[in-house]
């Protein structure tokens, strides 16, 4: 489809054919396209073959591309432009702009919905949005006032994704008619079946062995491309439209208040993703955001701590008043002497943690949770886990954390449970009373009134108490074997952490 002549006459081109849902996106003139279907079936490719196209046909066109992040669309979309789509001949990546330059004077800018800017401010004749699901409506809405250009006959922002939940306000906007859903299939891209014989190329063998090794509803939706929610989720009052804000309107700022108290939750891992989560107490209402997050694998102890100090110097970010970790002796040991303060292991119980994560996130009457995440609150992407359309933050496992066989209250699935885990412990140490490091100190300097942190029905320090003559013992409970752990791992904690400030009991 692109070609073009060099001055010496050699031929320079790039072939593109358009096949199937493709097709159909490079005819569209609807203002609202969607091109839709499960992973590798081409659809990023098409929509930029187009806008490549529409470019070359109407100088001084203006395009915008666009994702949820800057980062991702350079891991992504940027590479198909540059390899595979754009004829050097024809167009220069201007790298200080941030966008592509035709010779006629057509443009195609490039920007994440998290550095905006003065992107905004300008006119468009034609977007593009790449994954859309991982945009809010708003931000879709905010979009399409953008599309004022006057060089295209038509106004049209376009579109592709692989399915997502089946209530995503993307299927609600087709269903009310104002978006047109095109399918893309994986006979649509000739590098996985060859469109004369219709047979699997062994590229496309290879995919889609790929494909058929996932499980649950990313099959569904990356193998099948349905538009599914999974059954039994467990966090099901959780909504993107409520519980994931914006800094801005949260704080006025990037980084909330600095009176409010600060949280650190770890949930360790190497093969399984890394996380660190940094939150901030709304003094007054008691509400928790996250608004920093390491989701990271194959990083070691050592190398998380010198991420988390370059964010602490970057930010001008402090310690926090507790630092709650998962039960790895070693990893927290590590974190201990590469930081230089203490953790605090975290109450571990699962059914516990949940119904306390749950509470927070219910609604009240004047629409306002006690739990919110804040977007776009990763310090440092996972290039791997992106590429593996794995979870990549906290927010996006929360759909795919389900019951085990979809029985409500039953056990959670584990999988897909690491920012699960970490969200649960910092719930669990702030609405069960956990211990901070300044309590520990006041112990320490002997003032024993303080309660423990952000709980006031926690228990103060315990006093010492006669010893009554021992009862007989009936058996444990399960539940009480639990219970009794998790006090004897809290008390050992409170005790390594008086030893660690060198205070004595
Ligand atoms: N018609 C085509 N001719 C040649 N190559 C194609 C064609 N369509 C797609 N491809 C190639 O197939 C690969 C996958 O395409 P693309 O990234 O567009 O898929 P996608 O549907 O956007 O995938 P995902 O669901 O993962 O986002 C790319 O290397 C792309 O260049
Ligand atoms: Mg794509």
């Amino acid at each position: 489809m692109n070609e073009s002549s060099s001055a010496d006459g050699f031929r320079v081109e790039k072939l593109y054919h358009p096949y199937g849902g493709a097709k159909e996106l490079m005819r569209s003139h609807e203002p609202e396209v969607l091109l839709c279907g499960p992973s590798g079936t081409g659809k990023s490719r098409a929509a930029l073959e187009k806008l490549n196209a529409l470019c070359l046909k109407y100088p001084g066109l203006r395009v915008l591309v666009i994702r949820k992040t800057r980062e991702s669309l350079t891991q992504s979309g940027l590479v198909t432009l540059d390899h595979d789509v754009i004829v050097p001949e024809h167009a220069v990546w201007l790298a200080n702009r941030g966008e592509w330059r035709y010779r006629n004077g057509s443009r195609i800018v490039v920007a994440g919905m998290d550095k905006v800017g003065k992107i905004m401010s300008s006119e468009y004749d034609i977007i593009y949005v790449q994954e859309a699901t991982e945009l809010l409506e708003d931000d879709w809405e905010h979009l399409t006032t953008r599309l004022r250009g006057t060089t295209l006959p038509y106004h049209q922002i376009i579109a592709d994704c692989n399915p997502s939940g089946s209530s995503h306000w993307l299927l609600r906007r087709a269903q009310a008619g104002k978006l047109k859903i095109i399918d893309s299939r994986h006979e649509d891209n000739p590098r996985l079946v060859d469109p004369r014989t219709g047979e699997y190329t062994p590229e496309g063998r290879d995919y889609l062995a790929k494909l058929d090794a996932l499980t649950g509803v990313r099959y569904q939706r990356l193998r099948l491309g349905r538009w599914v929610s999974a059954e039994g989720i467990v966090f099901n009052e959780y909504d993107a439209n409520v519980h994931l804000i914006a800094a801005q309107p949260a704080f006025g700022g990037e980084l909330p208040p600095a009176h409010w108290p600060r949280l650190w939750s770890i949930d360790f891992g190497y093969t399984h993703p890394f996380v660190w989560q940094a939150w901030a107490k709304d003094p007054e209402t008691e509400a928790l955001y996250r608004f920093a997050e390491l989701y990271h694998t194959n990083l070691l102890v050592e190398k998380v701590a010198d991420i988390i100090t370059a964010w602490m110097n970057r930010t001008g970010e402090e310690f926090p008043e507790a630092i709650i970790c998962d039960h790895d002796a070693e990893g927290r040991a590590t974190l201990r002497d590469k930081l230089g303060v203490p953790t605090i292991g975290a109450k571990k119980s699962v059914a516990l943690g949940i119904q306390a994560v749950k509470q927070r996130l219910l609604v009240d009457g004047e629409g306002k949770a006690r739990l919110y995440l804040i977007r776009d609150a990763g310090i440092m992407p996972d290039a791997t886990l992106f590429e593996a359309k794995q979870p990549t933050s906290t927010e996006e496992e929360i759909e795919l954390y389900i019951w085990e066989d979809g029985v409500k209250d039953s056990t959670p699935v584990k999988a897909h449970d690491h920012g699960m885990d970490a969200m649960r412990y910092v719930t669990m140490h702030v609405d069960k009373g956990g211990w901070s490091l300044e309590q520990i100190a006041a112990w320490g300097r002997g003032e024993s009134s303080l309660k423990a942190s952000g709980s006031s029905s926690a228990p103060a320090k315990p006093e010492p108490q006669p010893k009554p003559p021992e009862p007989e013992k009936p058996a444990e409970t399960p539940e009480e074997k639990q219970r009794r752990r998790e006090e004897e791992v809290e008390e050992m904690n409170r005790q390594a952490l008086l030893r660690a400030r060198g205070f004595k009991e």
